[in-house]
């Protein structure tokens, strides 16, 4: 009886997970991550420094680590990367974790939830989510950052790269919910002023910047990948040869 309610719990828990994790959103386009693409993750990692590390911290990695992965020197990153004091006032050195200054107490009051720490963000979230997201805030005068946000209803993050953007308005539709009630959808994204970037390259940014959070969430990606391909070519041959050694062994039995 025990045994199958574990099996149960096992089958069920995931397909619920599948279905709660299906609400609409938008927008929701796809997108791929290229892991070879260092200089992508490097643009990538200087719009993290400069438009999120001031709330978010990413303290799991540290900065000459993040360096070394991408190929960003120490001064460089010092110099470009790293905006934040210790405790003594001194500038953070690259041997530092990746984390900010202000309190979680002090953010909570601010913003109503402390940020939370973006170290794995890319794993919980998932790359598709992160890239919607970050495209999806759009002015709403009933929240107390003046935005919303089609994946995140209700957010309490301000649109912190709206100077790159621009603002925009939701167009929103009733439609049925399946369930013989209605709801208001949204549909499509008004642009009303313009940001520093036009449309493709603000998607571009913001790809860039998943990219780097994707590299962040799992420094070795790359080289687990490599390592499970290099396993599964030796198995193939050491199958080939226990074969052979096989039939050497037998070979006098029968
Ligand atoms: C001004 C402070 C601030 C800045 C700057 C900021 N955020 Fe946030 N962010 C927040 C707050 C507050 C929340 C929590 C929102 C909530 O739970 O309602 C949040 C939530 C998030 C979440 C959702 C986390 C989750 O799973 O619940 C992601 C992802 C995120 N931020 C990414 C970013 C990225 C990427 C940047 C840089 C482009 C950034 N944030 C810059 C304040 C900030």
């Amino acid at each position: 009886m025990k045994k199958s309610l574990i099996l149960l719990a096992g089958v069920l828990f995931p397909v619920m997970g599948w279905a709660s994790g299906g609400g609409a959103m938008y927008p929701n386009d796809d997108i791929s991550i290229d892991w070879s693409d260092k200089a992508a993750m490097q643009r990538g990692a200087a719009l993290f420094s400069n438009y999120c590390l001031s709330c978010h911290s990413a303290g799991y990695s540290r900065y000459n680590r993040v360096g070394k992965d991408l190929g960003i020197s120490d001064e460089l990153m010092s110099e470009n990367l790293i905006f934040t004091t210790d405790k003594y006032g001194e500038k953070t050195k690259v041997g530092s974790l990746m984390k900010v200054n202000m309190t979680g107490e002090y953010a909570e009051q601010a913003f109503g939830t402390a940020p939370p720490d973006l170290s794995l963000i890319a794993r919980s979230r998932g790359t598709h989510w992160l890239y919607n997201y970050l495209r999806g805030f759009y002015l709403d005068d009933t929240r107390p950052m003046g935005v919303n946000n089609g994946v995140f209803p209700a957010v309490g993050m301000p649109h912190v790269l709206a100077e790159l953007e621009g603002l925009k308005t939701a167009k929103k539709e009733m439609q049925d919910d399946g369930h013989g009630g209605q709801h208001e959808v949204i549909v499509g994204f008004e642009q009303v002023t313009q940001g520093s970037m036009t449309a493709e390259e603000y998607d571009q940014a913001v790809k860039d910047l998943v990219a780097f959070l994707d590299y962040l969430a799992e420094p070795y990606k790359e080289t687990r990948q490599n390592v499970g391909t290099g396993v599964l070519i030796f198995l193939f041959f050491f199958l080939i040869l226990a074969y052979l050694l096989k039939k050497e062994y037998w070979k006098d039995v029968h």
